[in-house]
């Protein structure tokens, strides 16, 4: 079982990261939070400790890791380019909720970019996740903390949960704050293209870059990718997910078994459900929506009904996590 040590979120006591930073250097597997969500991190060098984390996350070797480094000036040390767009993107968001896909230097391990060319790197904002890469003075490669497919964790106890057994140390910072994963952006071809929606807008991106594909499918469930994690099958909760009209919200109590529902703002909803309510602003919403799943989901229920969010701009992110939850749910015949 995992060892958690709880740490102040913006002044994590030095000896707690120096005792993380000691498993990372000795190969082993620390989880710890971003400000997206919690990470299982190895030292990105060091191939058998990248296959510890496909082994604890029952991840396909072919589903690349993102790395993450403390400063841009380190990430450059592992691209073999670095196009002008990635100089722009780092500088306006770095650290932050980004991850750049570039070409790779040779010394990136293959497990690591199963394989590719490329390698995906990211310098989060996280004070305990900078902390902990100044004191390992290492890249540490790290997906999301959960097992391969399920909803990522957005606090410690989501990653004891799900990888209590398979991870060394876990660093408890309470819960993170953007609530799901970074933007992927793939700055190998021609333009930079968006292979995964995420904490920072496309709004955004395009403020600073100006043009920007967004990859076919990306967004679109059940596409061929070149980014294995927007295949469709992931960050999906345990019980069957439904995107639904707040009408249909009124006959939770139709349902057989367990209901649950996550519903927008200040819903006057009263029924025989376990009821979540997110706030109807995308930031707000993308931090508590996976706390919500997996509440629902601890809770036992075996059909969430979740109100569909704003077609808006900036709301893009939740609404590709919600469709992919729901996408790989087998409810689509009930009403
Ligand atoms: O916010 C996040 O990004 C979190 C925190 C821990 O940093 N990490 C995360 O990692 O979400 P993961 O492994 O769950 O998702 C990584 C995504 C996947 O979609 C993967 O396919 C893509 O990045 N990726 C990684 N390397 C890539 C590469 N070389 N080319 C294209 N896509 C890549
Ligand atoms: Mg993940």
């Amino acid at each position: 079982m995992a060892v958690t040590t709880r740490v102040h979120p913006s002044r994590p006591a030095p000896g707690a990261i120096r005792a993380a930073a000691r498993v990372l250097r000795a190969g082993g597997l620390v989880a710890f939070p971003t400000e997206t969500v919690y990470g299982l991190g190895a030292d990105a060098l060091n191939q058998a400790a990248v296959k510890k984390i496909f082994a604890a996350k029952g991840r396909p070797a072919t589903n690349p890791l993102i790395v993450h480094l403390s400063d841009s000036g380190a990430a450059r040390e592992l691209a073999g380019e670095w196009p002008a767009p990635a100089g722009a993107l780092a500088k306006a968001f770095w650290p932050g909720p980004l991850t750049l896909v570039v070409p790779k230097r040779p010394e990136v391990p293959d497990q690591v970019t199963a394989g590719l060319g490329t390698v995906a790197l990211r310098v989060p904002a996280h004070p305990v996740a900078t902390a902990l890469l100044r004191e390992a003075r290492l890249p540490l490669a790290a997906p999301s903390a959960n097992r391969s497919g399920e909803v990522s964790p957005t606090t410690a106890a989501h990653v004891e949960r799900a990888l209590g057994d398979a991870v060394d140390m876990i660093l408890d910072a309470g819960s993170t704050e953007v609530g799901i994963e970074s933007t992927v952006v793939d700055l190998t071809g021609r333009w930079p293209v968006l292979l995964r929606p995420g904490g920072v807008s496309l709004e955004r991106l395009r403020s600073v870059v100006g043009r920007l594909e967004v990859q076919e499918g990306a967004g679109e469930p059940g596409v061929a990718q070149s980014s294995p994690g927007t295949l469709a099958r992931h960050y999906a909760p345990r019980a069957k997910l439904r995107i639904v009209e707040r009408a249909a919200l009124a006959r939770l109590g139709q349902h057989q078994g367990r209901v649950g529902a996550v519903v927008l703002g200040a819903a006057g909803l009263s029924a025989n459900a376990r009821i979540i309510r997110l706030p109807d602003d995308p930031a707000g919403y993308a931090r508590g929506l996976y706390a919500a799943l997996h509440e629902l989901d601890d809770s036992g229920c075996d059909l969430i009904l979740v109100e569909g969010v704003p077609d808006t701009p900036g709301w893009e992110a939740v609404r590709d996590r919600l469709r992919r939850a729901a996408e790989v749910s087998p409810a689509a015949g009930l009403s």
